[in-house]
Protein backbone atom coordinates (compact mmCIF):
# COMPACT_ATOMS: atom_id res chain seq x y z
CA UNK A 1 0.00 0.00 0.00
CA UNK A 2 1.25 3.56 -0.91
CA UNK A 3 0.52 5.50 2.13
CA UNK A 4 0.58 9.25 2.93
CA UNK A 5 0.63 10.73 6.70
CA UNK A 6 -0.37 14.72 6.81
CA UNK A 7 1.27 16.44 9.28
CA UNK A 8 4.85 17.22 9.98
CA UNK A 9 5.91 16.71 13.61
CA UNK A 10 6.96 14.31 16.15
CA UNK A 11 3.79 12.41 16.47
CA UNK A 12 3.76 12.27 12.56
CA UNK A 13 7.39 10.68 12.61
CA UNK A 14 6.16 7.99 14.86
CA UNK A 15 3.49 7.41 12.99
CA UNK A 16 5.60 6.69 9.97
CA UNK A 17 7.93 4.61 12.14
CA UNK A 18 5.35 2.04 13.32
CA UNK A 19 3.19 1.65 9.79
CA UNK A 20 6.25 0.98 8.26
CA UNK A 21 6.89 -1.60 10.31
CA UNK A 22 3.62 -3.35 8.43
CA UNK A 23 4.42 -5.56 5.64
CA UNK A 24 2.06 -4.29 3.29
CA UNK A 25 3.08 -0.17 3.39
CA UNK A 26 5.02 -0.26 0.62
CA UNK A 27 5.97 3.18 0.22
CA UNK A 28 5.18 6.24 2.75
CA UNK A 29 4.91 10.09 2.27
CA UNK A 30 4.63 12.81 4.39
CA UNK A 31 3.53 16.33 3.92
CA UNK A 32 4.86 18.40 4.14
CA UNK A 33 7.19 16.24 6.76
CA UNK A 34 10.59 17.62 7.90
CA UNK A 35 14.13 17.25 7.84
CA UNK A 36 14.44 14.05 9.91
CA UNK A 37 11.45 12.95 8.68
CA UNK A 38 12.74 12.52 5.46
CA UNK A 39 14.95 10.03 6.27
CA UNK A 40 12.04 7.75 6.84
CA UNK A 41 9.39 9.05 4.35
CA UNK A 42 9.77 11.07 0.70
CA UNK A 43 8.48 14.64 2.07
CA UNK A 44 6.22 17.12 0.32
CA UNK A 45 6.08 20.91 0.69
CA UNK A 46 2.51 20.96 0.99
CA UNK A 47 0.89 23.19 4.36
CA UNK A 48 -1.11 20.58 6.28
CA UNK A 49 -4.40 22.94 6.22
CA UNK A 50 -4.23 22.96 2.69
CA UNK A 51 -6.88 20.44 1.76
CA UNK A 52 -7.49 21.18 -1.80
CA UNK A 53 -4.05 21.11 -2.96
CA UNK A 54 -3.92 17.79 -0.39
CA UNK A 55 -6.97 16.23 -2.04
CA UNK A 56 -5.45 17.01 -5.71
CA UNK A 57 -1.82 15.31 -4.27
CA UNK A 58 -3.59 12.43 -2.69
CA UNK A 59 -5.73 11.91 -6.27
CA UNK A 60 -2.11 12.59 -8.50
CA UNK A 61 -0.09 10.14 -6.54
CA UNK A 62 -2.76 7.59 -6.23
CA UNK A 63 -2.38 7.27 -2.60
CA UNK A 64 -3.98 3.92 -1.20
CA UNK A 65 -4.85 5.06 2.58
CA UNK A 66 -4.08 8.52 3.77
CA UNK A 67 -3.55 9.40 7.94
CA UNK A 68 -4.90 12.98 8.38
CA UNK A 69 -2.99 13.52 12.40
CA UNK A 70 -2.76 16.95 12.65
CA UNK A 71 -6.63 18.38 14.23
CA UNK A 72 -6.57 21.23 12.35
CA UNK A 73 -7.20 19.84 8.74
CA UNK A 74 -9.32 17.24 10.27
CA UNK A 75 -11.60 20.18 11.36
CA UNK A 76 -11.30 21.93 7.75
CA UNK A 77 -13.00 18.53 6.88
CA UNK A 78 -9.91 16.71 5.14
CA UNK A 79 -11.24 13.35 5.48
CA UNK A 80 -14.28 14.36 4.00
CA UNK A 81 -12.77 15.73 0.89
CA UNK A 82 -10.80 12.44 0.64
CA UNK A 83 -13.77 10.15 1.31
CA UNK A 84 -15.62 12.39 -1.56
CA UNK A 85 -12.40 11.33 -4.35
CA UNK A 86 -12.29 7.86 -3.54
CA UNK A 87 -9.55 7.68 -0.92
CA UNK A 88 -10.10 6.20 2.63
CA UNK A 89 -8.20 8.33 5.05
CA UNK A 90 -7.68 7.68 9.01
CA UNK A 91 -9.28 10.20 10.91
CA UNK A 92 -12.52 11.71 12.15
CA UNK A 93 -14.76 13.67 8.88
CA UNK A 94 -15.60 17.63 9.81
CA UNK A 95 -18.28 16.92 11.99
CA UNK A 96 -17.30 14.32 14.28
CA UNK A 97 -13.87 16.33 14.57
CA UNK A 98 -15.72 19.33 16.39
CA UNK A 99 -15.55 17.19 19.48
CA UNK A 100 -12.18 18.68 19.50
CA UNK A 101 -12.80 22.20 17.12
CA UNK A 102 -15.65 23.06 19.78
CA UNK A 103 -15.40 23.03 23.30
CA UNK A 104 -19.05 24.91 22.99
CA UNK A 105 -19.76 21.25 21.69
CA UNK A 106 -17.98 18.84 23.52
CA UNK A 107 -19.00 20.36 26.89
CA UNK A 108 -22.76 20.09 25.73
CA UNK A 109 -22.31 16.47 24.85
CA UNK A 110 -20.78 15.82 27.54
CA UNK A 111 -23.69 17.33 29.93
CA UNK A 112 -26.70 16.01 27.67
CA UNK A 113 -25.16 12.32 27.92
CA UNK A 114 -23.63 12.79 31.75
CA UNK A 115 -20.49 11.81 30.90
CA UNK A 116 -18.50 13.73 33.80
CA UNK A 117 -16.99 16.80 33.23
CA UNK A 118 -15.87 20.15 35.20
CA UNK A 119 -18.71 22.03 35.48
CA UNK A 120 -19.23 24.83 33.00
CA UNK A 121 -21.23 27.94 31.13
CA UNK A 122 -20.91 29.28 27.68
CA UNK A 123 -20.69 33.15 26.49
CA UNK A 124 -20.57 34.83 23.49
CA UNK A 125 -21.03 38.57 25.59
CA UNK A 126 -17.59 39.69 27.65
CA UNK A 127 -19.52 41.29 30.36
CA UNK A 128 -21.51 38.71 31.00
CA UNK A 129 -18.76 36.33 31.38
CA UNK A 130 -17.14 38.94 34.04
CA UNK A 131 -20.60 39.22 35.46
CA UNK A 132 -21.09 35.96 36.34
CA UNK A 133 -17.29 34.73 37.60
CA UNK A 134 -17.97 37.83 40.00
CA UNK A 135 -21.02 36.28 41.11
CA UNK A 136 -19.61 32.57 41.53
CA UNK A 137 -16.40 34.52 43.11
CA UNK A 138 -14.28 31.15 43.51
CA UNK A 139 -10.65 30.86 42.09
CA UNK A 140 -9.01 29.68 40.32
CA UNK A 141 -11.64 29.67 37.78
CA UNK A 142 -10.80 27.91 33.82
CA UNK A 143 -11.45 30.08 30.76
CA UNK A 144 -11.37 28.26 27.42
CA UNK A 145 -11.56 29.43 23.89
CA UNK A 146 -14.26 27.49 21.90
CA UNK A 147 -12.36 27.15 18.90
CA UNK A 148 -8.78 25.77 18.23
CA UNK A 149 -5.80 27.75 19.65
CA UNK A 150 -2.96 26.16 18.91
CA UNK A 151 -3.08 24.76 22.39
CA UNK A 152 -2.65 27.93 23.91
CA UNK A 153 -6.56 28.68 24.16
CA UNK A 154 -7.26 27.43 27.73
CA UNK A 155 -6.45 30.34 30.62
CA UNK A 156 -6.05 29.41 34.21
CA UNK A 157 -7.07 32.67 36.38
CA UNK A 158 -6.06 33.27 39.64
CA UNK A 159 -8.27 36.13 40.03
CA UNK A 160 -10.21 38.54 38.81
CA UNK A 161 -8.09 40.72 37.23
CA UNK A 162 -6.60 37.47 35.51
CA UNK A 163 -10.46 37.13 34.17
CA UNK A 164 -10.49 41.09 32.64
CA UNK A 165 -7.21 39.67 31.01
CA UNK A 166 -8.10 36.76 29.79
CA UNK A 167 -11.85 37.84 28.57
CA UNK A 168 -9.44 40.85 26.63
CA UNK A 169 -7.15 38.19 25.32
CA UNK A 170 -9.66 35.66 23.94
CA UNK A 171 -12.78 37.74 23.21
CA UNK A 172 -11.80 41.14 22.50
CA UNK A 173 -8.22 40.90 21.55
CA UNK A 174 -9.22 38.27 19.68
CA UNK A 175 -5.71 36.56 19.92
CA UNK A 176 -6.67 33.29 18.86
CA UNK A 177 -9.57 34.39 15.76
CA UNK A 178 -12.64 33.25 15.91
CA UNK A 179 -12.21 30.67 18.24
CA UNK A 180 -12.72 33.33 20.79
CA UNK A 181 -16.61 34.27 19.91
CA UNK A 182 -17.62 32.04 22.57
CA UNK A 183 -15.83 31.23 25.76
CA UNK A 184 -16.37 27.90 28.15
CA UNK A 185 -15.70 28.68 31.64
CA UNK A 186 -14.78 26.06 33.34
CA UNK A 187 -14.92 24.57 37.68
CA UNK A 188 -11.14 24.00 38.42
CA UNK A 189 -10.02 20.73 39.06
CA UNK A 190 -7.28 19.11 40.91
CA UNK A 191 -5.63 15.75 40.64
CA UNK A 192 -3.21 13.78 39.00
CA UNK A 193 -3.57 13.41 34.53
CA UNK A 194 -3.87 10.71 32.77
CA UNK A 195 -3.80 10.88 28.61
CA UNK A 196 -5.54 7.82 26.72
CA UNK A 197 -5.51 7.74 23.00
CA UNK A 198 -8.36 4.98 22.00
CA UNK A 199 -9.03 3.49 18.54
CA UNK A 200 -12.96 3.76 17.61
CA UNK A 201 -14.65 2.85 14.20
CA UNK A 202 -17.95 4.78 15.21
CA UNK A 203 -19.37 1.81 17.51
CA UNK A 204 -15.96 0.05 18.81
CA UNK A 205 -13.63 1.81 20.89
CA UNK A 206 -10.03 0.11 21.98
CA UNK A 207 -7.87 1.83 24.28
CA UNK A 208 -4.50 2.14 24.11
CA UNK A 209 -2.02 2.27 26.88
CA UNK A 210 -1.93 5.42 28.95
CA UNK A 211 0.32 7.24 29.47
CA UNK A 212 1.31 11.23 30.99
CA UNK A 213 2.23 14.53 29.31
CA UNK A 214 4.73 17.11 30.66
CA UNK A 215 3.81 20.49 29.73
CA UNK A 216 5.24 22.79 31.72
CA UNK A 217 8.49 24.21 30.05
CA UNK A 218 10.73 23.53 33.38
CA UNK A 219 11.92 21.16 36.05
CA UNK A 220 9.35 20.50 38.78
CA UNK A 221 6.04 21.72 36.73
CA UNK A 222 7.40 25.40 36.61
CA UNK A 223 7.59 27.91 33.57
CA UNK A 224 4.93 28.48 31.00
CA UNK A 225 2.46 25.60 29.40
CA UNK A 226 4.22 24.18 26.16
CA UNK A 227 3.25 21.59 23.75
CA UNK A 228 4.60 18.87 25.84
CA UNK A 229 8.29 18.18 27.05
CA UNK A 230 8.12 14.62 27.70
CA UNK A 231 5.80 11.74 28.12
CA UNK A 232 6.21 8.37 29.91
CA UNK A 233 4.01 5.51 29.25
CA UNK A 234 1.81 3.80 30.92
CA UNK A 235 0.26 6.06 33.29
CA UNK A 236 0.57 4.25 36.99
CA UNK A 237 -2.21 6.68 38.16
CA UNK A 238 -4.08 5.24 35.58
CA UNK A 239 -4.47 1.59 37.88
CA UNK A 240 -7.04 -1.48 36.49
CA UNK A 241 -9.92 0.13 38.59
CA UNK A 242 -9.50 3.73 37.38
CA UNK A 243 -9.44 1.88 33.57
CA UNK A 244 -12.58 -0.06 34.27
CA UNK A 245 -14.69 3.00 35.78
CA UNK A 246 -13.16 5.55 32.66
CA UNK A 247 -14.49 2.66 30.11
CA UNK A 248 -17.80 2.30 31.72
CA UNK A 249 -18.35 5.86 32.46
CA UNK A 250 -16.61 8.18 29.90
CA UNK A 251 -15.21 6.14 27.16
CA UNK A 252 -18.03 3.77 26.29
CA UNK A 253 -20.61 6.72 26.71
CA UNK A 254 -18.82 9.16 24.53
CA UNK A 255 -18.76 7.02 21.13
CA UNK A 256 -21.87 5.91 22.29
CA UNK A 257 -22.88 9.82 22.10
CA UNK A 258 -21.22 10.88 18.97
CA UNK A 259 -23.04 7.96 16.81
CA UNK A 260 -26.37 8.87 18.50
CA UNK A 261 -25.83 12.92 17.44
CA UNK A 262 -25.43 11.56 14.11
CA UNK A 263 -21.64 11.97 13.96
CA UNK A 264 -19.89 8.87 14.82
CA UNK A 265 -16.20 9.30 15.80
CA UNK A 266 -13.40 7.16 13.50
CA UNK A 267 -9.95 7.25 14.03
CA UNK A 268 -7.86 7.98 17.53
CA UNK A 269 -10.09 9.62 19.88
CA UNK A 270 -7.61 11.18 22.78
CA UNK A 271 -9.47 11.45 26.24
CA UNK A 272 -7.56 14.44 28.23
CA UNK A 273 -8.35 12.94 31.76
CA UNK A 274 -8.14 14.40 35.49
CA UNK A 275 -8.54 11.85 38.45
CA UNK A 276 -10.16 14.21 40.60
CA UNK A 277 -11.14 13.35 44.63
CA UNK A 278 -14.66 12.74 42.37
CA UNK A 279 -13.88 10.33 40.22
CA UNK A 280 -12.29 10.74 36.71
CA UNK A 281 -13.62 13.56 34.15
CA UNK A 282 -12.61 14.60 31.31
CA UNK A 283 -10.66 17.84 30.64
CA UNK A 284 -10.29 17.67 26.70
CA UNK A 285 -11.24 15.56 23.80
CA UNK A 286 -8.86 15.39 21.14
CA UNK A 287 -9.66 14.11 17.63
CA UNK A 288 -6.36 12.61 17.44
CA UNK A 289 -3.03 11.06 18.47
CA UNK A 290 -1.55 13.27 21.13
CA UNK A 291 2.16 15.13 20.69
CA UNK A 292 4.20 14.06 22.43
CA UNK A 293 2.02 11.19 23.65
CA UNK A 294 2.32 9.13 20.67
CA UNK A 295 5.63 8.94 21.17
CA UNK A 296 5.43 7.03 23.88
CA UNK A 297 2.33 4.78 23.08
CA UNK A 298 2.87 3.24 19.00
CA UNK A 299 6.37 2.40 20.68
CA UNK A 300 4.54 -0.34 22.84
CA UNK A 301 2.10 -1.34 20.27
CA UNK A 302 2.23 -4.75 18.92
CA UNK A 303 -0.39 -4.93 16.42
CA UNK A 304 -0.15 -4.12 12.68
CA UNK A 305 -0.28 -0.30 13.04
CA UNK A 306 -1.83 -0.02 9.45
CA UNK A 307 -4.41 -3.01 9.67
CA UNK A 308 -5.71 -1.49 13.23
CA UNK A 309 -5.96 2.04 11.33
CA UNK A 310 -7.50 0.45 8.16
CA UNK A 311 -10.37 -1.20 10.82
CA UNK A 312 -11.21 2.04 12.47
CA UNK A 313 -12.18 3.32 8.86
CA UNK A 314 -14.35 0.14 7.55
CA UNK A 315 -16.33 -0.04 11.21
CA UNK A 316 -13.94 -3.90 11.79
CA UNK A 317 -12.81 -2.52 14.71
CA UNK A 318 -14.75 -5.08 17.06
CA UNK A 319 -12.68 -8.17 14.92
CA UNK A 320 -9.41 -6.45 14.93
CA UNK A 321 -6.96 -7.13 17.58
CA UNK A 322 -5.27 -4.30 19.63
CA UNK A 323 -2.06 -5.58 21.22
CA UNK A 324 0.34 -3.59 23.37
CA UNK A 325 3.56 -5.13 25.14
CA UNK A 326 4.50 -5.10 28.58
CA UNK A 327 6.81 -2.55 29.43
CA UNK A 328 7.21 0.96 29.69
CA UNK A 329 8.48 3.88 27.00
CA UNK A 330 9.86 7.49 28.03
CA UNK A 331 10.27 10.77 25.64
CA UNK A 332 12.27 13.33 26.46
CA UNK A 333 11.95 16.37 24.47
CA UNK A 334 15.23 18.54 23.25
CA UNK A 335 13.62 21.61 22.92
CA UNK A 336 14.84 25.20 21.54
CA UNK A 337 16.39 27.59 24.44
CA UNK A 338 13.85 30.22 24.97
CA UNK A 339 10.41 28.01 23.63
CA UNK A 340 7.49 28.22 23.92
CA UNK A 341 8.66 32.10 23.69
CA UNK A 342 11.43 33.18 21.58
CA UNK A 343 13.92 30.98 20.47
CA UNK A 344 16.25 30.80 17.09
CA UNK A 345 16.64 28.13 14.53
CA UNK A 346 19.06 26.84 12.67
CA UNK A 347 21.74 25.19 14.51
CA UNK A 348 23.37 22.61 13.68
CA UNK A 349 22.75 19.15 15.22
CA UNK A 350 25.23 16.63 16.12
CA UNK A 351 25.50 13.08 17.60
CA UNK A 352 23.05 11.96 14.46
CA UNK A 353 23.52 9.56 11.94
CA UNK A 354 20.70 9.52 8.98
CA UNK A 355 18.82 11.52 11.86
CA UNK A 356 19.12 8.61 14.56
CA UNK A 357 21.52 7.80 17.47
CA UNK A 358 24.01 4.82 16.24
CA UNK A 359 24.28 1.81 17.94
CA UNK A 360 21.75 2.66 20.86
CA UNK A 361 19.07 -0.08 20.91
CA UNK A 362 15.23 0.20 21.87
CA UNK A 363 16.01 4.08 21.22
CA UNK A 364 14.15 6.07 18.57
CA UNK A 365 14.66 10.05 17.95
CA UNK A 366 11.55 11.12 16.63
CA UNK A 367 11.77 14.53 14.82
CA UNK A 368 10.02 17.41 15.61
CA UNK A 369 11.09 20.41 14.40
CA UNK A 370 14.43 19.86 12.31
CA UNK A 371 15.35 20.74 8.28
CA UNK A 372 18.29 19.68 6.27
CA UNK A 373 20.28 22.55 5.44
CA UNK A 374 23.01 21.84 2.87
CA UNK A 375 23.33 18.20 3.60
CA UNK A 376 23.14 18.90 7.39
CA UNK A 377 20.09 18.74 10.79
CA UNK A 378 19.26 21.72 11.75
CA UNK A 379 17.04 22.71 14.54
CA UNK A 380 13.67 24.38 13.10
CA UNK A 381 10.86 24.76 15.35
CA UNK A 382 10.43 25.38 19.46
CA UNK A 383 10.66 21.40 19.98
CA UNK A 384 13.06 19.88 17.98
CA UNK A 385 13.71 16.32 18.91
CA UNK A 386 12.20 13.60 21.10
CA UNK A 387 13.92 10.74 22.17
CA UNK A 388 11.81 7.39 23.01
CA UNK A 389 13.51 4.41 24.95
CA UNK A 390 11.38 1.53 25.78
CA UNK A 391 12.61 -1.27 28.22
CA UNK A 392 10.68 -3.83 30.91
CA UNK A 393 10.28 -0.77 33.34
CA UNK A 394 9.48 2.94 34.11
CA UNK A 395 13.06 3.36 35.65
CA UNK A 396 14.67 2.18 32.63
CA UNK A 397 12.79 3.59 30.20
CA UNK A 398 14.14 7.18 31.70
CA UNK A 399 17.64 6.03 32.37
CA UNK A 400 17.90 4.93 28.84
CA UNK A 401 16.37 7.92 27.11
CA UNK A 402 18.15 10.20 29.25
CA UNK A 403 21.56 8.71 28.57
CA UNK A 404 20.92 8.93 24.98
CA UNK A 405 19.91 12.52 25.14
CA UNK A 406 23.43 13.37 26.34
CA UNK A 407 24.43 11.90 22.91
CA UNK A 408 22.95 14.90 21.06
CA UNK A 409 24.04 18.06 20.81
CA UNK A 410 23.03 22.05 19.34
CA UNK A 411 23.52 25.26 20.33
CA UNK A 412 20.86 26.09 23.41
CA UNK A 413 19.38 22.81 24.04
CA UNK A 414 17.11 22.57 26.75
CA UNK A 415 15.43 19.95 28.06
CA UNK A 416 13.80 18.77 31.48
CA UNK A 417 15.80 16.55 33.70
CA UNK A 418 12.69 15.37 35.49
CA UNK A 419 10.34 13.65 33.18
CA UNK A 420 8.88 10.81 34.56
CA UNK A 421 9.77 11.58 38.46
CA UNK A 422 6.30 12.43 39.42
CA UNK A 423 5.27 8.69 37.64
CA UNK A 424 8.38 7.15 39.77
CA UNK A 425 6.73 8.32 42.95
CA UNK A 426 3.38 7.60 42.89
CA UNK A 427 5.02 3.85 42.10
CA UNK A 428 6.95 3.66 45.36
P1 LIG B 1 -5.28 22.07 27.05
O1 LIG B 1 -4.51 23.22 26.44
O2 LIG B 1 -6.71 22.02 26.64
O3 LIG B 1 -4.51 20.77 26.91
O4 LIG B 1 -5.32 22.37 28.62
C1 LIG B 1 -4.15 22.69 29.25
C2 LIG B 1 -4.16 22.25 30.65
O5 LIG B 1 -5.02 23.09 31.41
C3 LIG B 1 -4.67 20.85 30.94
O6 LIG B 1 -3.75 19.86 30.69
C4 LIG B 1 -4.96 20.97 32.42
O7 LIG B 1 -3.76 20.84 33.16
C5 LIG B 1 -5.44 22.40 32.56
N1 LIG B 1 -6.91 22.46 32.68
C6 LIG B 1 -7.81 22.53 31.69
N2 LIG B 1 -9.07 22.55 32.20
C7 LIG B 1 -8.95 22.48 33.54
C8 LIG B 1 -9.87 22.46 34.64
N3 LIG B 1 -11.19 22.53 34.45
N4 LIG B 1 -9.38 22.39 35.88
C9 LIG B 1 -8.04 22.34 36.10
N5 LIG B 1 -7.13 22.37 35.12
C10 LIG B 1 -7.56 22.43 33.86
N1 LIG C 1 -0.10 16.46 24.40
C1 LIG C 1 -1.33 17.12 24.33
C2 LIG C 1 -1.91 17.20 22.98
O1 LIG C 1 -1.50 16.55 22.05
O2 LIG C 1 -2.85 17.96 22.82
Amino acid sequence: MKILVVGGGGREHAIIRALKKSPRCTEIWCAPGNGGISYDAHCKAIAATDVDAMVAFAKEEAFDYVVVAQDDPLALGMVDALAAVGIPAFGPDKAAARIEASKVFSKNLMQKYDIPTADYAVFDDPAKVIAYVEEKNKYPVVIKADGLALGKGVLICQNHDDVVEAVKEIMLDKKFGASGNHVVVEEFLTGPEVSVLSFCDGKTVKPMVSSMDHKRALDGDQGLNTGGMGTVAPNPYYTKEVADRCMQEIFLPTVAAMEKEGCPFKGCLYFGLMLTPDGPKVIEYNCRFGDPETQVVLPLLESDLLTVMEATTHGTLAETEVKFRDGAAACVILASGGYPLAYEKGKEISGLTEGQLPDCADVTVYHAGTALKDGKLVTNGGRVLGVTATADTLPQALDKAYAASENIHFEKLHKRSDIGARALAAMQ
